[in-house]
């Protein structure tokens, strides 16, 4: 068994430390632009060079060290043709997103934000507490890391919502589906949570003619991708008041530039794309355990469907 391993980082010791760990049998090949390898039986990697694709044509399966795959979906047709792309299931990401997620509704809900502010400004002031009953969540994407978010909000008490693109069922949260269910998902969402998969239907989906649907003074928290905010637009809605702050953590160019207007607003909370990172461990064990799968010719989860996009 050959793995092919690509990391943009380039810290691969500990990666190949883990896979001798959870697959002693494997042998891990570095991928490197001047050195052509043997033929590999699977690839990991996460958003790869194109050169690196050629070398993708032989093998079983390429897994993602990450949720999201638009970085390896945008080679389109470069990607060989019948190749299974496997993201990463939770995989340890869950529980970080519904971490930074339920502290970002709460920090709005507690109205920590202005205090925060007035402590600055050496103000001893209580603010009226929001009311729940005004505090309906509302999760753009329930999947895999929308569902492990919705549950971890659910104790709280919140009124919560969800939007996705087939129908679903959940105990607890008011489920809207397609673009049908949109309009109505929006209006009664004073938090907007994004946890798309970005791809072409949902770029952009978060711009101002979206967001002018939320009610007045409606928080926006992006934890997908930076390109499924129309920037401009935020700003807009942030300095009309009809959004009254936002929380950031992945921007349309990453890192965001020194000059960027978002690092001026108060309103605005940014953090460096850490909403859930990728669990070197859990992921090298979820990968060879789905590995072993596919060698006994079982099926296994993740796999992405280029035609949805996700
Ligand atoms: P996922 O399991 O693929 O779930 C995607 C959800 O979005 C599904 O519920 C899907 O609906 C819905 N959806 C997709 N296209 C839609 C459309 N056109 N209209 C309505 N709903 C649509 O993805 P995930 O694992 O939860 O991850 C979500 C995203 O989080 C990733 O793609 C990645 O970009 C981002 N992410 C960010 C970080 C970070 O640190 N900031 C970390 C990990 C992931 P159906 O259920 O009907 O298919
Ligand atoms: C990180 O953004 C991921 O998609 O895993």
């Amino acid at each position: 068994m050959r793995i092919l391993l690509h990391r943009a980082d380039g810290d691969t010791g500990p990666w190949i430390k883990d896979f001798s760990k959870f697959m002693p049998e494997a042998e891990v090949a570095v991928w490197r632009a001047d050195e052509k390898k043997r033929p590999c039986d699977y690839a990991v990697l996460w958003s790869p060079p194109e050169e690196m694709l050629v070398e993708l044509g032989d093998v079983k399966a390429a897994f993602l060290t990450g949720a999201g795959v638009d970085g390896v979906l945008k080679f389109g047709d470069l990607l060989p043709r019948h190749l299974p792309i496997i993201r990463l299931d939770d995989a340890g990401m869950g529980i970080q997103m519904a971490e930074y997620v339920t502290h970002a509704v709460l920090r709005y809900f507690r109205r920590f934000d202005e205090y925060e502010a007035q402590a600055r400004a050496g103000q001893w002031a209580p603010l009226a507490p929001h009311r729940k009953e005004d505090f309906a969540i509302g999760v753009l994407g329930m999947g895999v890391l929308g569902t492990r978010v919705l549950q971890a909000l659910a104790p709280f008490g919140f009124p919560l919502r969800g939007w996705s693109r087939g129908e679903k069922n959940v105990a607890g949260v008011q489920c809207f589906h397609g673009a049908g269910g949109l309009d109505t998902f929006l209006r009664g969402s004073r938090v907007l949570v994004c946890m798309l998969p970005l791809t072409p239907e949902t770029s952009n989906l978060v711009d101002r003619t979206n967001m002018s649907k939320l009610p007045a003074g409606a928080f926006l928290i992006n934890v997908a991708r930076g390109a499924h905010l129309a920037e401009p637009d935020l700003l807009t809605l942030i300095k009309s008041g009809h959004i009254a702050a936002a929380t950031l953590d992945v921007l349309r160019n990453e890192p965001l530039p020194a000059q960027h207007p978002f690092w001026q607003e108060p309103r605005i909370t940014i953090t460096p794309h850490i909403a859930a990172l990728t669990v070197r461990r859990e992921s090298v064990q979820q990968i060879c355990d789905k590995i072993r799968r596919i060698e006994a010719g079982e099926m296994v989860e993740g796999i992405v469907d280029r035609n949805r996009g996700y």
